[in-house]
């Protein structure tokens, strides 16, 4: 339990000159993300906890959080070496590295949080940068103006233009030194923005969201949520988001989901003193345990009852520990999260852990925005955050732009299972993402004929679907082209030819799921907005046997098939050719919706493009490769999300069908003016043309323009400043993205033009 004095970590290799301060992101889950930040003391992977380190008080040695614990960064406070004689001399003499004993990224505050506790400190707004800048921190912080929640609106008003008006000195004062620009605004929503929008003009290097400690003291994680929300779609997203103060392990899925990169804790420590341990789901007391919360390896052998027996001393290092290791290890499982494309997941289950949590989780998934999904749970919540007096809500139905900021980074479709988790699984973002986009880019083919004004709803089986349906399908498809089929699921209904969908196809739940009799009125609605709102609904139950012959009874009865001769005709076999040819054009409408969902294509173009299209299919009868008639590949349907893979060949077809012009800079097309313009388009410059045609990916920091419609995991066509065609890939981000990362993987390139 004493000093750590086993195994020596290495020091780290210091970043490349020309990326000191350069914020890259590897992996993204909406707006989650893993990242590096480079820096002369190593490269910190985010999403990272800075533990609090106070240079008088060292709870844990800085050396043993590099050695044991493989921390990469820690915060402490110039001021308080400032003003320490025989800490400031030493810093000076030696630099701050050496003052703590410590190798890796050293962050520093500046005093803010003292002049909040104390009311002011003494030391100027340069003065301060230039002392950290001295001392040779990585990360300096200004001297911003604290806001706290019981301002009123003018107060308040008056720290973020302070704060704004700082920001000059500030930079100038820090060199070459990487800075922190925080970000205030009290609980008031514009402000927030107005101080994200002020601050991102300056060069700060990472932006700290501040005056939120009294805010987490209290538990108002709803305001937390807000703050960040208010916030963050407002900040250049290649800035790092540092979460001042919070060390809380319970708020870190929530606050990593909606793009938090950084934390610092001296929670770790002034819990320890306290004898509470922090858990993922909230705050224990030792007093109280016979158990450990979780077994962390600091007490792997150890009781409670044994370390309360400890001196006071004792005691408290060794509960430190605990808390550091509990800490770091949900932040592991938020960044393995974060892998496996379940961070929102993961906030969703934490969320019930605590009322706050799950008040804030409900409120971001639910507010306003959502209340088209027409859920009653959720017109409560709504009615409820109208009355709440705080001035955050007074912009109630104005987080819409907020939540679209969340979906928009959203990757549709994912591979694996979706857990069904109650009412939460109809506001998860992705699904919100998938659902938007089968609303907004798909229509029934209103081809007349039988079944024109009806709708078959299949309902009652999770998928496959294809299978069940094989038989009746090119029938139907025979003798009423003109109804549509779509399927039931527990997350909305699904057109027929996109039946292996994620995340529709993928619902795990229990099977009373699909057997809920489907809810007639929300159907209606739905069918509504995907254009088929004057449709008589016929629905099928898909389980058991018989499905063809029930199907067609209802058709029957509703009197789709009549004028067919006899009854019994429908259920006769088709002739071969007849049901080839049924069977082709039902293929070719699995892959034309697909080229309208995930492409982004217009009918009228994709009709002409697949006009004499052939198919390659599986022993299952699935389509494999969709070949035009001159016998290119263009795309091949993937079997493990439902989504499509376009071929180069493919590209250079649908690159040729673009009518509307080419990007010229990043701006916005807001309002829904980009569907249909096909694929977006990422215009790289003449150094990047070279390695794209041989195939390589496309980096940020030479792209000269972007389509506003590209997002993370769409399919996206690379060209050059005269809009030839370079190749085609995966976009890795959104829009922002593109316009302002200077360092990571910008397009995945899937296939280049060699010349
Ligand atoms: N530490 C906790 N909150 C804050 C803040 O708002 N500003 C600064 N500089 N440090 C903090």
């Amino acid at each position: 339990m004493g000093a750590w004095t086993e195994g020596r970590r290495e020091d780290p290799v210091p970043c490349r000159e020309a990326d000191n301060g350069l914020f890259e992101i590897t992996t993204r889950d909406g707006r989650a993300r893993l990242g590096r930040l480079h820096t002369a003391h190593g490269i910190l992977e985010t999403p990272a906890l800075l533990p609090v380190i106070n240079p008088n008080i060292k709870t844990i040695e800085p050396r043993e959080m590099w050695d044991r614990y493989g921390i990469s960064a820690l915060i402490t406070n110039s001021y308080i070496i400032w003003k320490h004689e025989g800490l400031k001399d030493a810093a000076i003499a030696e630099g701050v590295h050496k003052l703590l004993d410590y190798p890796g990224v050293v962050m520093t505050d500046s005093g803010t949080f003292q002049a909040y506790i104390y009311g002011d400190v003494e030391v100027g707004v340069e003065q301060i940068v230039e002392f950290q800048r001295s001392i040779g921190v990585d990360i300096a912080t200004m001297l911003d103006v604290f806001s706290r929640p019981d301002m009123t609106e003018a107060q308040v008003a008056k720290c973020v233009q302070e704060t704004i008006e700082r920001a000059p000195a500030s930079i100038a004062a820090s060199g070459t030194t990487m800075l922190n620009g925080p970000i205030q605004g009290g609980l008031f929503k514009h402000l927030r923005t107005e101080s994200a929008q002020g601050m991102s003009q300056f060069d700060f290097a990472i932006h700290p969201i501040g005056g939120i400690v009294p805010v987490m003291e209290r538990h108002l994680y709803k305001d937390y949520a807000k703050i960040m929300l208010a916030s963050l779609p407002h900040l250049p997203p290649n800035r790092p988001v540092h979460m001042f103060g919070c060390g809380h392990p319970m708020l870190f899925p929530m606050s990593i989901a909606l793009g938090a990169d950084l934390f610092d804790s001296a929670a770790y420590a002034l819990f320890a003193r306290d004898g509470r341990l922090l858990t993922p789901w909230g705050t224990q007391k030792i007093e109280t345990l016979t158990e450990w919360p979780e077994r962390m390896p600091c007490v792997s052998a150890c009781t409670p009852a044994e370390v309360r027996g400890l001196n006071k001393k004792e005691k408290t290092a060794l509960l430190a520990r605990y808390n550091l290791e509990v800490t770091l290890s949900e932040l592991d499982r938020c960044k393995q999260a974060i892998r496996d494309g379940t961070i929102w997941r993961l906030a969703e289950r934490r969320s019930h852990q605590h009322p706050a949590l799950r008040e804030a989780f409900l409120w971001i998934s639910t507010s306003p925005h959502n209340k088209k999904l027409n859920l009653q749970f959720l017109e409560d919540l709504v009615l409820d955050d109208r009355d709440a007096a705080r001035d955050l809500d007074q912009n109630a139905g104005k987080w819409e732009h907020a939540w679209n900021w969340i979906v928009e980074s959203q990757e549709s479709p994912r591979k694996g299972g979706e857990p069904w988790g109650g009412e939460d699984t109809h506001v998860r973002p992705h699904i919100n993402a998938a659902k938007k986009a089968l609303k907004q880019h798909w229509k029934p083919q209103n081809r007349g004929g039988k079944g024109a004004d009806e709708v078959l709803i299949a309902y009652g089986t999770s998928g496959p679907w294809r299978e069940r349906l094989s038989d009746l399908m090119p029938r139907l498809e025979h003798h009423c082209p003109g109804l549509e089929v779509m399927i039931h699921t527990p997350i909305g209904l699904l057109p027929y030819s996109l039946e292996d969908l994620n995340p529709f196809t993928h619902i795990d739940g229990p099977q009373w799921l699909w057997r809920r009799r489907p809810n007639l009125a929300a159907m209606r609605e739905e069918l509504d907005t995907l254009g088929m709102g004057e449709r008589r609904i016929i629905l099928v139950d898909l389980l058991g046997d018989g499905i063809q012959s029930r199907a067609l009874n209802a058709l029957h009865e509703a009197g789709v098939l009549e004028g067919i001769k006899d009854t019994d005709a429908s259920a006769q076999p088709l002739e071969k050719e007849q049901r080839e040819e049924a069977r082709i054009r039902l293929q070719r409408r699995h892959v034309a919706d697909k080229m309208v969902l995930l492409l982004n294509m217009n009918y009228d173009d994709v009709q002409k493009l697949l006009a004499d299209s052939t198919f390659v299919v599986n022993r299952l009868g699935r389509v494999k490769n969709a070949m035009l008639s001159n016998g290119t590949h263009i795309v091949s349907p993937r079997l493990t999300d439902g989504g499509l893979s376009l071929t180069t060949g493919g590209a250079v077809e649908i690159h040729a069908l673009r009518k509307s012009p080419m990007p010229l800079s990043f701006e916005r097309e807001e309002g829904g003016s980009h569907l249909l313009k096909g694929p977006a388009w990422v215009v790289v410059n003449d150094d990047a043309e070279p390695f794209v045609r041989q195939g390589r990916n496309v980096f940020h920091g030479f792209i000269l323009a972007c389509d506003s419609w590209i997002s993370p995991g769409d399919t996206c066509l690379i060209v050059n400043e005269k809009g030839e065609l370079l190749g085609h890939g995966i976009a890795q981000g959104t829009l922002a993205d593109m316009q302002h990362f200077q360092k990571g993987v910008a397009v995945k390139t899937r296939g280049g033009i060699n010349l």
